[in-house]
């Protein structure tokens, strides 16, 4: 299909914007995988989406297009790239993009089948297309292609290309893996991005560590270099990874003339159900802008009624702090902010409403504190039916998220834990809802928990609870647009 017959589908096909999230990005009809392209070009932050707009499932992969001034109000613009060639009709799957002097410039993984002995097989080529920030022309020779790998790495999972400069030359990571199943992240490099050049793997699993490293990236924050990647299939590791598709960070340095990266740490992203395939962007304020598809793979879950599926989370501010990346989120919301509701030492003693605290599209701090209570409890989307619970365990230094009343009627994953500690006596959380998602920011974005809920929108009393004693500093506004 077209982008021309995709755009015209979309136009007759789109819903109403009041059945979807009021400020996350998500598609106008239809399913969205990983953020790609996330950039700044000639004053506008674009955000491009792997999209199918024809069903809520997975199906042959387009660009979507979403443009913002503030990452907070996002405008819809025409699909950008539309599986339509020989070399990419399997999909157009995740990528980046650069502003240049040539333009604004998409690199995409193309995903075609070729003719062998066992029958077909398929092929993932790194592309390009230019275009003007709202139109992209495809080139139609692979950049950097299968051919150009080292004899053990997988051409079959080589995909998702991130693209940067530094120093007058253009870089790409791309995620692959070897031909024995261990995933590994790639880099290439340019002079002119239009030829590029294999250098090095540049990390690679000791086999602990999932198959394909999808949608790396890389960067520089503070001395460190920053490599992020999503690696497929994980064993659970005690609070840190869960089963399945994860997202990962590497603190480590990149040696500039060998190629070679060594690391010293390797953390989770997120702690929540929800968080695949992290993209960022450098904005030119200085900012490192963090967003990842607000979805799981393996756990995800469409009302019978619901006709788009999928959303990104809230773009975050990131840093370097303590040795850990510290996520917050953009500080545009504020510009949004109404309804300001404050308490201060508001004591909870057993299970209670509080006055004007509610809602389903809010951002709401809480400063935790008291030395005689073991568990602190908030029901979030709350009615008689519904309710996503969020228990602080005091004594055991954890906090878990269970959405088994958040309206899912399938057997999907609905319980997560992550370990959290006070800082001077005081746990601070920061939860922001829209409708669909709850985002938990802990201690000013020491660990982040991104969650969807599919609750019906009229449960939205917030309840809190505690086996003791909890003296609270509340803080809460609405976000209206
Ligand atoms: C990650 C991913 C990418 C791929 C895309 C396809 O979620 O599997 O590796 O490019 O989705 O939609």
């Amino acid at each position: 299909m077209s982008i021309k017959e995709a755009n015209k589908y979309i136009e007759k096909n789109k819903i109403d914007k009041n059945e979807k999230p009021l400020f996350h990005v998500t598609a106008p009809i239809g399913w969205i995988n990983d953020p790609n392209g996330f950039s700044y070009y000639k004053g506008n932050i674009h955000l491009f989406y792997q999209y199918h707009p024809y069903s809520i499932n997975w199906g042959p992969m387009h660009w979507g297009h979403v443009m913002s001034k503030d990452m907070i109000n996002w405008v819809d613009l025409p699909v950008a790239l539309a599986p339509t060639e020989e070399f990419d009709k399997e999909g157009c799957f995740s990528g980046s993009a650069i502003e240049t002097e040539k333009g604004h410039i998409l690199v995409y993984t193309g995903v075609s089948k070729i003719k062998c002995e066992a029958g077909e097989e398929i092929r993932q080529n790194q592309y390009i297309a230019v275009g003007d920030g709202v139109k992209y022309e495809k080139l139609t020779t692979p950049v950097v292609s299968g051919n150009m790998l080292p004899e053990n790495c997988s051409k079959i999972d080589f995909r998702d290309p991130k693209i940067w400069k530094e120093n007058e030359k253009y870089y790409m990571v791309v995620g692959n893996k070897t031909k024995d199943n261990i995933g590994q992240v790639l880099l290439f490099s340019s002079d002119n991005i239009m030829e590029w050049k294999f250098e090095n793997v540049i990390c690679k699993s000791d086999g602990t560590l999932g198959h394909v490293w999808e949608c790396p990236d890389f960067f520089t924050l503070l001395d460190k270099d920053i490599l992020i990647c999503s690696p497929q299939n994980l064993k659970a590791k005690e609070y840190e990874f869960h089963n399945g598709h994860n997202s990962v960070y590497f603190v480590g340095k990149l040696d500039r003339d060998k190629y070679e990266y060594t690391y010293d740490d390797i953390y989770s992203l997120d702690y929540g159900l929800d968080f695949y395939a992290p993209q960022t962007t450098l904005l030119p304020d200085g900012r490192r802008v963090l967003i990842a598809w607000l979805q799981s793979w393996d756990s995800l879950y469409t009302p019978e009624s619901q006709k788009w599926q999928g959303m990104m989370t809230l773009p975050r501010e990131i840093s370097f702090v303590n040795g850990k990346i510290i996520q917050k989120p953009v500080k545009e919301i504020e510009n949004y902010y109404q309804n300001k509701v404050q308490y201060e030492d508001y004591i909870i003693k057993d299970r209670c409403k509080i006055p004007n605290i509610d809602g389903r599209i809010i951002d709401m701090t809480l400063e935790i504190s008291g030395n005689n209570y073991n568990e602190f409890s908030l029901d979030l989307a709350n009615n008689d039916e519904y309710a996503t619970k969020v228990t602080y365990k005091k004594n055991k230094g954890i906090l878990e998220i269970d959405r088994n009343y958040s309206g899912v009627k399938k057997d999907i994953v609905c319980y997560r834990a992550m370990k959290v500690s006070e800082k001077n006596n005081v746990l601070k959380l920061r939860f922001i809802l829209d409708k669909n998602s709850i985002e938990i920011f802990v201690n000013d974005g020491e660990k982040t928990s991104s969650n969807v809920i599919y609750t019906p929108l009229n449960a939205k009393d917030i309840i809190f609870d505690t086996d003791g004693q909890v003296q609270l500093n509340i803080l809460k506004y609405d976000i209206v647009l």
